[in-house]
């Protein structure tokens, strides 16, 4: 009776502001019997059908996954993709020089002739989702091992794909959902010739940099345009002069409304990777080893990089889109760590486990199967702490030093002459093509100081079994004789022993000195740990799956969600700001009054361009101004994380409000611990992509091919 008294009493207090809940990330085809009618109680106008339907064109033919990385959708009906600008930038890093200067200027295609193509780029469509878990477990009992367990798995699996009804052109794949419990097929189509349209200059794609980043209130318009172009059939195909702008199923109306506090609002897209579920001793150690072990490797190479990047107009293009993406996952983490903190991410987890430990107690078929499960994966995860760290400080040593990672990719082919003289070429083709990009974004001397400064925190931070001999404290003597004898950064020499005969060649390489420090690393890495490592990973999946299967068991009346997995998803919430700590209250959007107030002239990262401050200064909006103003941003409690890049944020009808590009600083860690007091999606308003497309660049004709709406006016 107090209880309901006491519920009644909380209704009460927050009438007309009833609080939904907003975290996860769910999948479209499953929103009719999970979500819909949430959905509409928090102002969906349209239905789940209209999100995802097999038979007829809806929302989900609309959207892409942009090279696997990012998403895009379809804003015209000939083909015309919205991204991000960050998800564009590695395109328009490759199509700029010091003469064509697109990352400082910004780049617009006046006719199809001028669209820019970029090999390797991908959009992919989702046809189609089917559930095959019942196929995928068969046969599949609860005395396999491990790794028994997987093999079934993968041949139920073969046979599923065997079976599946696909077009010829169309491809298919299967994911695991909730750790292993769960597997869905998806059918796709991916198309291959991906150009580039247009993008604003950095100044405002990427206005406030790595400064704002991960940032609000932020006022960045983060947006580019592709374009997708198919055969004459309107099917995928290799890029041609022949082919033609894509016609969609289903294109995305765009919005001039904007929308109010406590709107509804969704992200559709391709959300990369979330740990959701993780064992509080795993939270632990990603707060106290892996991040700050990341963390000090990226900075060091960070700082170096950008004093150079600084000094040199020609090393600021070679390194823009690295530092950019190397940066990004930096910052995240120190975010991550500070919100884990905050928001006592371990402690809420073991309150959660006591509960789960006490229901599975109380019932003794669970307690036969789960009883010890809490107890092994802390053990578990105790037994990995060590050979994750060194997992991790080895990794990120290879990833940023680039004489390391450039010898990686060097020894398969070195190892591939001892097998056979057709494998040697192939990789050797590969490596060449590789090469070509490699050398044009690769600066000596700025590689060289990161080596020095990576290889001696290497030297302090492993135990001595994972020093190659060579190796000192201080290796300032060693990489200098490096970099001057090695032939992994000349340019000429690498290409012209890669010319030479394969035993030639090989032997060449082999004695290279950067190649023979490169295998040593490898080497004592694969001794010390690689074995280890796996076992205790594989020990883990195995946990994991089996926690999982409880938790669904044990917690009926919660309703769950699948971990991110790159997977398309729908995730939905409200607009709304936000108090990140006592005394502050941060608004839902912001305007380009405050582009203003953050410009320094003549700035690395806070510069405006001459023709915006002129457009400010006249109020010279056109229909995309509201009372005088120009929104910017804004942001709402949509649970999203990387790989949204660049999805569509909906309305309650289902147009094109904004794009998302971010999340804001303190509710990083949503990735593993949503907290919907702090946790907001940062999305670019609709209206000020289009106001930068018309008014600032001048490229109407893109705007005039686009579908706007007045949805508030007109009630759809
Ligand atoms: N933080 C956003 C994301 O995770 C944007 C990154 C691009 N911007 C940048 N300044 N590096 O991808
Ligand atoms: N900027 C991220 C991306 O590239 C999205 C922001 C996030 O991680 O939520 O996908």
């Amino acid at each position: 009776m107090k209880k309901i008294i006491a519920g009644i009493t909380l209704l009460i207090l927050f009438s007309g502001k009833v609080l939904f809940a907003t975290e996860g990330m769910w999948l479209p085809q499953l929103l009719s019997v999970l979500n819909e009618k949430e959905m509409k109680e928090m102002g969906m106008k349209i239905t789940a059908k209209d999100i995802y339907d097999v038979s007829r064109g809806s929302l989900k033919d609309a959207i892409v996954s942009l090279g696997g990385f990012c998403t895009a959708e379809v804003i015209s009906d000939k083909g015309l993709l919205l991204t991000n600008h960050h998800c564009a930038y590695s395109a328009i890093q490759q199509h700029s020089s010091l003469q064509n200067n697109y990352i400082d200027n910004g780049f617009w295609a006046f006719s199809a002739s001028e669209e820019l193509a970029n090999p390797g780029l991908t959009a992919t469509f989702i046809i189609r989702i089917d559930e095959v878990t019942q196929q995928a477990l068969e046969g599949v009992t609860g005395d396999l091992t491990e790794r028994e367990r997987q093999s079934r798995i993968d041949k139920n699996l073969n046979a599923v794909r065997a079976s599946a009804q696909k077009e010829s052109w169309q491809h298919m794949l299967i994911r695991p959902f909730f750790e292993g419990n769960k597997y869905y097929l998806f059918i796709t189509e991916t198309f291959t010739d991906v150009r580039l349209v247009g993008t604003p200059p950095s100044s405002i794609g990427k206005f406030g940099s790595d400064t704002d980043n991960w940032v609000w209130p932020r006022h960045t318009g983060d947006f580019a345009l592709f374009r997708i172009y198919a055969d004459k059939n309107n099917r995928p195909a290799e890029y041609s002069k022949e082919n033609v702008p894509y016609k969609p199923k289903r294109s995305l109306s765009i919005s001039l409304d904007g929308l109010n506090r406590n709107d509804f609002t969704m992200v559709f897209g391709f959300p990369g990777r979330t740990q959701e579920y993780l064992h509080s001793a795993a939270i632990a150690q990603v707060l106290e080893k892996q991040n700050p072990a990341k963390i000090e490797i990226r900075t060091r190479a960070l700082n170096i990089t950008d004093k150079y990047m600084r000094g040199n107009e020609a090393i600021k293009i070679q390194y823009a889109s690295k530092f950019a993406s190397t940066a990004n996952a930096w910052k995240k983490w120190q975010g991550e760590s500070l919100g884990l903190e905050k928001t006592r991410a371990v402690a809420k987890r073991k309150a959660y486990e006591a509960d789960f430990q006490k229901r599975v107690d109380a019932n003794p078929e669970w307690k036969k199967l789960y009883g010890t499960l809490l107890q092994d994966l802390a053990d578990t995860y105790t037994a990995i702490e060590n050979p994750a760290l060194y997992r991790d400080i080895f990794n990120e040593t290879m990833r940023n030093v680039e004489i390391l990672s450039f010898g990686t990719r060097v020894i398969p082919l070195i190892n591939a002459s001892s097998r056979s003289a057709d494998a040697y070429e192939d990789i050797k083709t590969e490596l060449l093509e590789y090469s070509k990009d490699y050398f044009k974004n690769y600066s000596k001397e700025t590689d060289r100081e990161v080596a020095v400064a990576l290889l001696n925190l290497f030297v302090s931070t492993m135990p001595q079994s994972f020093v190659p001999a060579t190796l000192q404290a201080d290796n300032s003597a060693l990489v200098t004789s490096l970099f001057n004898s090695s032939l992994l950064v000349h340019p000429d020499n690498f290409t012209a022993t890669l010319q030479k005969p394969m035993d030639d060649a090989v032997a060449t390489l082999s004695s290279d000195p950067a190649v023979q420090l490169v295998s040593s690393m490898a080497r004592l890495y694969s001794e010390n740990n690689v074995a280890t490592v796996n076992t205790l990973q594989e020990k883990l999946n195995g946990l994991q799956q089996k926690y999982m299967e409880a938790q669904l068991t044990v917690f009926k009346e919660k309703r769950f969600y699948p971990d991110a997995n790159s997977t398309m998803r729908v995730t939905y919430g409200k607009v709304n700001g936000y108090s990140p700590r006592d005394a502050v209250e941060y608004d839902h959007y912001t305007y380009l009054d405050g582009v203003m107030e953050k410009y320094v002239p003549g700035d690395y990262e806070f510069d405006v361009p001459a023709k915006l401050i002129e457009l400010y200064n006249k109020k010279d909006y056109g229909p995309y101004g509201v009372n005088g103003k120009m929104p910017v941003c804004f942001i709402a409690s949509n649970h999203t994380t990387g790989g949204n890049s660049g999805s569509p944020a909906l309305d309650a009808w289902g147009n094109l409000v904004g794009l998302n590009f971010d999340r804001v600083w303190e509710g990083t860690m949503s990735d593993i611990n949503y907290d919907p007091s702090i946790c907001r999606n940062i999305m670019v308003d609709a209206r000020y992509i289009l106001f930068i497309i018309d008014k600032f660049a001048g490229a109407g004709h893109l705007v005039r091919e686009m579908k706007l709406v007045h949805p508030k006016k007109q009630g759809k």
